[in-house]
């Protein structure tokens, strides 16, 4: 029997500069039909302000399909330097989710959030994420810990490969040996955002099993802060295991 599962990934929402009449086709559309999981890459809001929160939780709540969801770095205070330092996640854990790794899982199927926003490091841009240590050991003894035969689905803000034509894109710090450790233990689809840039590419080698590894990024599903693309999101679905990503993309009336 066919084992079918779909997945649709949107990122950078960015509540504070959203156009509304996009959220909410966005949101029919999400709602037509709905996908197995709704997985949101991070930058849910444009400075963590309390009401941009409120905005995405709103969002969120009116979503029929259970949603995974993980920060993006604009979704930690830049503004309040202390609540930045002492608690970054704080409005996080108070408007969207006690975990900033979440996992959802079903027979066939386990995505896992991997948290890549840093609150602040030397010579680090705020902006920029990183692949901290700590949290790579967690994820993959939360992956070798998964019964065997699951499709395995990491979700990250920042990036892991860059898009071809700009090969310079600044990743997530720690990238390349993350996925090499990714690929070993299974992992078939990295979905992340946060360049506002939709893209597949194929990581050179393969999983232990000899099955490719992806990267996909979305562009930014609802955000007027647009770098060259339209509003676009990933509808992705996995059929006995082999996944097919398809953008789609928001031609100023409606999503094609
Ligand atoms: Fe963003
Ligand atoms: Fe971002």
């Amino acid at each position: 029997m066919t084992v079918l599962r779909r997945i649709d990934h949107i990122s950078d929402l960015h509540f504070g500069r959203v156009d509304e009449g996009v959220a909410e086709a966005l949101l029919a559309a999400l709602n037509d039909g709905p996908a197995d999981l709704v997985v949101i890459s991070g930058d849910l809001t444009m400075r963590a302000r309390r009401r941009e929160y409120q905005a995405a939780r709103r969002f969120i709540a009116a979503l029929k399909a259970p949603v995974l969801v993980v920060p993006g770095n604009h979704d930690i205070p830049t503004y309040w330097p202390w609540e930045r330092f002492l608690d970054p996640f704080g409005r996080w854990h108070r408007y969207i989710n006690p975990d900033t790794e979440p996992l959802w899982q079903d027979e066939h199927l386990a995505v896992i959030g991997l948290n890549t926003v840093v609150r602040a490091a030397p010579r680090l841009a705020w902006q920029e994420g990183r692949v901290k240590r700590h949290r790579l050991e967690r994820l993959l003894q939360r992956l070798a810990r998964l019964p065997p035969g699951l499709f395995r689905v990491v979700v990250a803000h920042h990036p892991f490969l860059a898009p071809e034509d700009a090969p310079e894109t600044p990743l997530a710090h720690r990238a390349a040996p993350a996925l090499a450790a990714l690929r070993q233990a299974g992992v078939r689809l990295i979905l992340a955002g946060h360049l506002h840039r939709g893209y597949v590419r194929l990581h050179r080698g393969t999983t232990a099993e000899g099955e490719d590894l992806l990267v996909v990024q979305a562009g930014s599903a609802t955000s007027t802060r647009l770098r060259g693309e339209p509003n676009a999101y990933n509808r992705i679905l996995i059929q006995d295991g082999q996944p097919s990503i398809t953008p789609r993309r928001w031609n100023g009336h409606t999503w094609l």
